[in-house]
């Protein structure tokens, strides 16, 4: 079995308010409000995707009571690398001052923590590795087109982090939910950048198509039909209902798609654990802050089970149960 030893997350200094976005597009504090939950987002200033991953490990590791040198794997969940090439997990390493061990990005949008989350499980229950540090980290601040008011208010910066351990009394994963639909890959997307429109062309190219791009409707469409489901179907697999499950943690994305998912399961809304409204969507990071968070205030104790899902870009969601 493996157990979740610590959780530690960080976000940039810097509040970027719906009154804020009011001063840079046509959008208002009421319509962000009521159509997303957000109220604040925190955004960089000097920092990057690998420093804000490098914060929240080394908080999950004193949360642990773990050194840099007793981590003998690392994930980075991230779509926003400092890089295309390199990977960004190997700057997290060497930043972090760790051993020269295995590090590795997954890309899966906004289900990349969750992506992370079991790959490192499986890795460390296989007894391939004993203890690793996944982090989801994103600055989507750098990647937003800050003209087009459907995205530009929905993203904020932010970096979660858990450390996971080989441990044989403690920390189960009950059940996993996962999958994608390539046929809405053109949903959420930056369409120049990658080889189909390489760079290096970038002369023939439209301003807005350097950016990052969501249909917004599309994705929440798709969510509601296959992320409910998703939830009924790991309840099923871990012995579990709506009423014995104690917690549950959705992508952050919009306090619209969180009270849906609770009337559909018919899960109480209050065992939701959810702080849209100070951070907007921090995409795979949202997960592991409102986790730690959780955890810091202690809400979630030992023994309970938490339900973790996430959804976006692909598209794509996962989701686990897991019993901590
Ligand atoms: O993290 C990855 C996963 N992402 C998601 O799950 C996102 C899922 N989608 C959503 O959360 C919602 O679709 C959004 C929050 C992105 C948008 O909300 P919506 O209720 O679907 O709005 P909409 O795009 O249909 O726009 C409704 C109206 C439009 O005006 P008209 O055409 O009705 O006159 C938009 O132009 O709201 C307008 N609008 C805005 N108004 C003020 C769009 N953005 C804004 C804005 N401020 N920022």
């Amino acid at each position: 079995m493996v157990r979740i030893a610590g959780t530690g997350h960080y976000v940039p200094a810097k509040v970027l308010s719906n009154n804020d976005l009011e001063k840079m597009v046509d959008t208002n504090d009421e319509w962000i409000i009521q159509r997303t939950g957000i109220k604040n987002r925190r955004i960089v200033e000097d920092e990057v995707t690998s420093d804000l991953a490098t914060k929240a490990g080394q908080k999950a590791l004193e949360a642990a009571g773990m050194k840099p040198e007793d981590i003998d794997l690392i994930i980075l969940g991230t779509s926003t690398p400092d890089y295309h090439i390199p990977s960004c997990a190997p700057i997290v390493q060497h930043k972090l001052g760790c051993r020269m061990i295995p590090a590795f990005d997954i890309n899966s949008v906004c289900t990349s923590f969750m992506c992370g989350l079991t790959t490192a499980y499986s890795m460390i229950a296989s007894g391939l590795y004993k203890n690793c540090l996944l982090i989801g980290a994103d600055t989507y601040s750098k990647i937003l087109n800050w003209k087009d008011r459907n995205t530009c208010v929905i993203f904020g910066d932010g970096a979660g982090a858990v450390v996971l351990v080989k441990d044989d009394n403690a920390g189960k994963l009950l059940s996993t939910d996962f999958g994608s639909d390539g046929s809405g890959s053109d949903y959420i997307k930056i369409p120049v950048g990658g080889v189909v429109n390489p760079i290096n062309n970038f002369y023939g190219y439209k301003e807005e198509d350097l950016f990052f791009q969501m249909a917004g409707k599309k994705v929440y469409e798709f969510t509601i039909s296959v992320v409910p489901e998703a939830a009924r179907r790991m309840l099923r697999q871990a012995n579990l209902t709506n009423e014995t499950i104690d917690h549950v943690i959705v992508h952050q994305a919009n306090v619209r798609i969180i009270d849906t998912i609770s009337k559909m399961v018919d899960i109480d809304r209050k065992k939701f654990i959810v702080n849209i409204e100070k951070y907007g969507n921090t995409s795979s990071a949202s997960i592991p802050i409102a986790l730690d968070e959780a955890v810091r205030h202690n809400i979630i104790k030992k023994g309970e089970t938490v339900m973790m899902l996430g959804f976006g870009g692909g598209l794509s969601w996962g989701g686990v149960v897991f019993q901590w």
